[in-house]
């Protein structure tokens, strides 16, 4: 299986190149974050809970997020030619949730894609976004919040997959083009 981490702050890019991602390498794609979106949308429980968070511009908890990877590997794996994960993981702990659920499937993570954006790009993107997304985490105060959580929590997941030797680091400004350019040489490196 080709299986893609896809990485980065908020802003980075995650979600814009997984749709070029999908559609050349034919991958199952699932975005943590539009499934909890999806959740709140439908006034679920689990909704409910990932609201409280989200809002804040804090992570959802780990054991629930760890729980949706699992039922969705349960329902993929065996039927897809790879994953990619967008948002996902996000901390340390759900990294290695990820390799050993993986590995109960006879499979791994092929590579990791770190988004490398400035800060103050990310902050421009997301104001700019939020004009129109009618996402309520893209508004300055909540978008700064994520951008330090991701600082604090996230971060550490490259050293991670640097030390498993999954590591690949894209710069992701500058054309939507150009970048997945340099992701593709990446996954065909892999592939
Ligand atoms: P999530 O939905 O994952 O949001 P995020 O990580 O904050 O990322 P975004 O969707 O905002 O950005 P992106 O990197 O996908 O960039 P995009 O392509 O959209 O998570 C939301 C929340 O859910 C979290 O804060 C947390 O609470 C919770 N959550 C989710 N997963 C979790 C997990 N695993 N654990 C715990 N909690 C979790 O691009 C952004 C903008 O930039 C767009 O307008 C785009 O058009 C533009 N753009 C893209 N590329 C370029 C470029 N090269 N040049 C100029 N503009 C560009």
């Amino acid at each position: 299986m080709l299986n893609i981490v896809i990485f980065g702050p908020p802003g980075s890019g995650k979600g814009t190149q997984s749709e070029n991602l999908i559609k050349k390498y034919e991958l199952e794609h699932i975005s943590t974050g539009d499934l909890l979106r999806h959740e709140i949308e439908t006034n679920t429980q689990l909704g409910a809970l990932a609201k409280k968070h989200m809002d804040k511009g804090e992570l959802v908890p780990d054991e629930v997020i760890i729980g949706m990877i699992d039922s969705f590997l349960d329902k993929n794996i065996g039927k897809v030619k790879g994953v990619i994960f967008d948002g996902f993981p996000r901390t340390v702990a759900q990294a290695e949730a990820l390799k050993s659920l993986l590995s109960s499937y006879k499979t791994d993570v092929s590579v990791m894609l770190n988004l490398e954006v400035p800060d103050a790009e990310l902050l421009t993107r997301l104001i700019e976004r939020g004009k129109t997304s009618g996402r309520s985490d893209d508004n300055e105060e909540t978008i700064k919040k994520r951008i330090s959580v991701y600082n604090a929590q996230t971060k550490p997941v490259i050293d991670f997959y640097k030390k498993d030797g999954k590591l690949a680091n894209i710069k992701g400004v500058g054309a939507i083009d150009a970048i997945f350019a340099e992701i593709c040489k990446a996954v065909d490196a892999v592939k």
